[in-house]
């Protein structure tokens, strides 16, 4: 593992669940379940055989809300069984589990939950697993742009003082930037994910559906990251 480079901080689109069901006869729902019970099993695989520290998930964005009631319900009871229970294998791998996204227009039930994965997790020191849950990358940057605001207004800030860091610190969360992201499905948009942090990230774009990405499929991701010539600007 030590002679391999892997990515600090890996971001996933999980895409293709309703595409997968849908080539299988099944109800969107059912791809939306197996997409979970296969994101267990590529966690478990990526905080024991990697040494990816950060791995950010797009869980459901903040337009998802568009979706018909039947789905976003389905989704909304999905999530608090993963982070009531399903979850459990990664809190014991002492990974620290958090949340970016706006609280306004979810559930209590997926609040609590989200809570009790965020308090039973915080001294977790292996890796971090950030969940972007009614997620919108624009909204992030609207939202921090009002707290850093606040603190002008409030005195505790100079605007001569506001930096890159004083940006990161007022995100939703405060991480490190995203170098690879994976989007399965085929798809090639990022649709509102990360757009600050992933300023310098690398991309990759396989044709599978997520429920279908297993540690295989991540491994030739991973394989394509490493042949990227990262330059951040420098001449070659
Ligand atoms: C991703 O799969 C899961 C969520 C957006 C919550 P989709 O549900 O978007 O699957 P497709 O794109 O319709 O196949
Ligand atoms: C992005 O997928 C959101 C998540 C994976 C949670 P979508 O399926 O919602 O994105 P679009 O609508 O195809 O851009
Ligand atoms: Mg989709």
């Amino acid at each position: 593992m030590e002679n391999v480079v892997y990515p600090n901080h890996l971001g996933i689109i999980m895409d293709g669940n309703g595409r997968w069901a849908k080539e299988r006869g099944l109800n969107r729902s059912l791809g939306h379940k197996a997409g979970a019970d296969n994101l267990i099993n590529l966690l478990n695989y990526i905080y024991k055989n990697t040494s990816i520290k950060v791995v950010s998930l797009y869980a459901f964005s903040t337009e998802n809300f568009k979706r018909d009631k039947n789905e976003v319900d389905y989704l909304m009871k999905l999530f608090v069984t993963l982070f009531n229970s399903k979850l459990e294998s990664i809190k014991k791998n002492n990974v620290k589990v958090v949340f970016s996204g706006r609280r306004e227009n979810l559930s209590k039930s997926v609040l609590e939950a989200m809570d009790k994965t965020t308090d039973d997790t915080k001294n977790n020191t292996k890796g971090i697993l950030n969940i972007c849950l009614n997620y919108g990358g624009d909204y992030e940057i609207v939202d921090m742009a009002k707290k850093v605001a606040k603190q002008v207004l409030d005195g505790t800030l100079n605007i001569e003082d506001i930096t890159k860091e004083v940006v990161s610190k007022n995100l939703y969360q405060d991480l490190p930037p995203l170098d690879f992201v994976i989007r399965t499905s085929g798809e090639k948009r990022i649709s509102n994910f990360m757009i600050y942090q992933s300023s310098y990230a690398e991309y990759d774009f396989p044709d599978t559906y997520f429920p279908d990405f297993d540690s295989k499929c991540l491994e030739e991701s991973l394989d394509n990251y490493r042949k990227r010539d990262r330059r951040f600007g420098n001449a070659k």
